[in-house]
């Protein structure tokens, strides 16, 4: 899944004629190099916008100039880096990716960046053009499947980067790396983005078993009657009302020799309707979604395991529809879960943390150095976060700091929320080890400290709810269409990427 042909150039910028040329440009332009050179052959047009502020460089503002003749290159792009001082990866995202939407919409297909080393920011070449990279293939994502119409539109597929530097191998190295992040992300978010009608349990396991063929993962996947052998009553009973028979995958990337495992749980949830405890059916369809976790852990192990990391990574995916059917589990059942403990069932749309306390307590017989999981978890969470940060608790402060770590070099933010014992008190059950509810207040921490039952290691939660999709490009990152984001992907991969044991 190559999304874009990315090739390096050198050389002399006035010898060339490119169809587009990308300069950036911070507020406080000093017209170094490459924008110092394209400025003066077009006698200070550029230099000029800035002065009568016809351009602002804020990040993400773009101006095109036609250059008509008076150089090779016929049109140049600006796009604005914004303040110096602010500079960050996430700057290169936002404007790699607001440039590359500009171009788009011109009509296209390929196109060159200018890539300016700035050595007055602590960024580094290698990760200035992983980010124009990342943020320009995110950006171009368009999930197609089902248009039948509108197919002729021009898509970029093309991108040069133009750079002062000889060593091109260094930053074909980055642009590799990229691209297989990438792909990780737009394979979770097609994944999420797919109906559920073509993403059952079954079928997200058929894929998960060419994904994992392909990168030399290891794949096994736990049927009903084995779910039974372990006593995952959890993810069983979830199954109940629909005829689709649940699913859980390993995927297993061995790199790490004899270190003990990293283990990623995602939740799986193929449609989610609540159950017998019925959703209203405003907005019911975005349910396809409750598999964003699911998506994500296997986005990531495609990831981690084409980018040869050093560790030993396990990826465990509960997958399972929650309808109800005639059989469907009921509120007032118990249910007895996979390390023996048993649940009320109060309400059945409370199922995203059933079928993970079965798969959290099923990780630990892999003596896991750490567990991560991520989950569409709760309606609390779009609340009390928006769609701005994804939920974060867990028992391990360690763990927990390098998430958040990597929720800022990603631009992924992570916002912790506290798992204090008090929380637990709200899922205590009359006839039953706890409920599977404690109440509206709180929702993201009782979620969380029900999970926190069926862990015996050091252990990181992360509800997506409002992060794994966006409703609309409106206030969204120009590298996120509308739709699934696969948020998590490229955190957890940053977070694999520097762990050290
Ligand atoms: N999948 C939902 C959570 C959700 C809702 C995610 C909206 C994203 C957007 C989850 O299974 C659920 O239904 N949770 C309930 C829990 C409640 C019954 C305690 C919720 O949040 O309402
Ligand atoms: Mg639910
Ligand atoms: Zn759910």
């Amino acid at each position: 899944m190559l999304i874009l042909e990315i090739n390096v150039d050198t050389g002399k910028i006035l010898e060339k004629n490119y169809e587009l040329l990308v300069l950036g440009i911070f507020e406080e332009e000093k017209y170094h190099g490459v924008n110092g050179i394209i400025d003066k052959a077009l006698d200070k047009e550029i230099s000029q916008k800035l002065k009568t502020l016809e351009f602002n460089p804020k990040l993400r503002k773009t101006c095109l100039i036609t250059t008509y003749g008076k150089i090779g290159i016929k049109r140049i792009l600006l796009v604005g880096l914004g303040k110096r001082k602010d500079f960050s990866l996430e700057s290169i995202r936002m404007a790699s990716s607001s440039a590359i939407n500009s171009i788009q919409e011109l009509g296209i297909t390929s196109c060159t960046f200018s890539i300016l080393g700035d050595k007055a920011t602590k960024i580094s070449f290698d990760q200035i053009v992983e980010n124009t990279v990342v943020g320009c293939e995110l950006a171009l994502y368009q999930f197609n499947l089902y248009k039948t119409e509108d197919q002729n539109i021009k898509k970029i597929n093309k991108l040069l980067f133009f750079v002062y530097t000889p060593e091109t191998s260094v930053i074909k190295n980055s642009i590799s790396i990229a691209q297989i992040i990438d792909n990780g992300v737009n394979l979770a978010r097609n994944l999420s983005n797919m109906p559920s009608s073509d993403a059952t349990p079954t079928q997200i396991a058929e894929k998960a078993k060419i994904i994992a063929d392909e990168s030399g993962m290891t794949f096994s996947v736990l049927n009903k009657k084995e779910m039974e052998k372990f006593s995952m009553g959890g993810i069983i009973n979830v199954s109940k009302g629909s005829n689709q028979p649940p699913k859980l995958v390993i995927l297993e990337h061995k790199g790490g020799g004899t270190a003990r495992p990293i283990v990623l749980v995602g939740k799986g949830i193929t449609f989610d309707s609540g159950g017998i405890s019925l959703k209203p059916s405003e907005k019911m369809e975005d349910m396809k979604h409750d598999k964003a976790g699911a998506a994500t852990v296997i986005g990531t192990m495609q990831t981690v395991a084409q980018l040869k990391l050093p560790l030993n990574i396990i990826g465990i995916v509960p997958l399972t529809e929650n309808l109800p059917g005639g059989s469907a589990y009921k509120p007032g059942d118990v249910l007895k879960m996979c390390n023996g403990k048993t649940v009320e069932v109060i309400n059945t749309d409370a199922e995203g943390r059933l079928i993970l306390a079965d798969a959290l307590a099923f990780a630990s017989r892999y003596k896991p150095q750490a567990v991560i999981d991520l989950a569409t978890l709760t309606g609390a969470c779009v609340i009390a976060l928006g769609s701005f940060a994804t939920g974060l608790l867990g028992n391990d402060d360690n763990l927990k700091k390098r998430i958040t770590s990597g929720g800022e070099i990603t631009g992924e933010r992570v916002w912790e929320l506290p798992l204090w014992d008090d929380y637990k008190e709200l899922l205590k059950s009359d006839i039953a080890d706890m409920k599977n509810v404690g109440g509206r207040p709180g929702g993201v921490i009782t979620a969380a400290s029900f999970l926190s039952n069926f862990v015996d290691y050091p252990w990181a939660h992360l509800d997506i709810a409002g992060t794994a999709w966006t409703q609309s490009n409106v206030g969204v990152k120009p590298y996120n269409p509308k739709g699934a984001t696969g948020v998590g992907v490229r955190l957890i991969t940053e977070v694999l990427r520097s762990w050290e044991t």
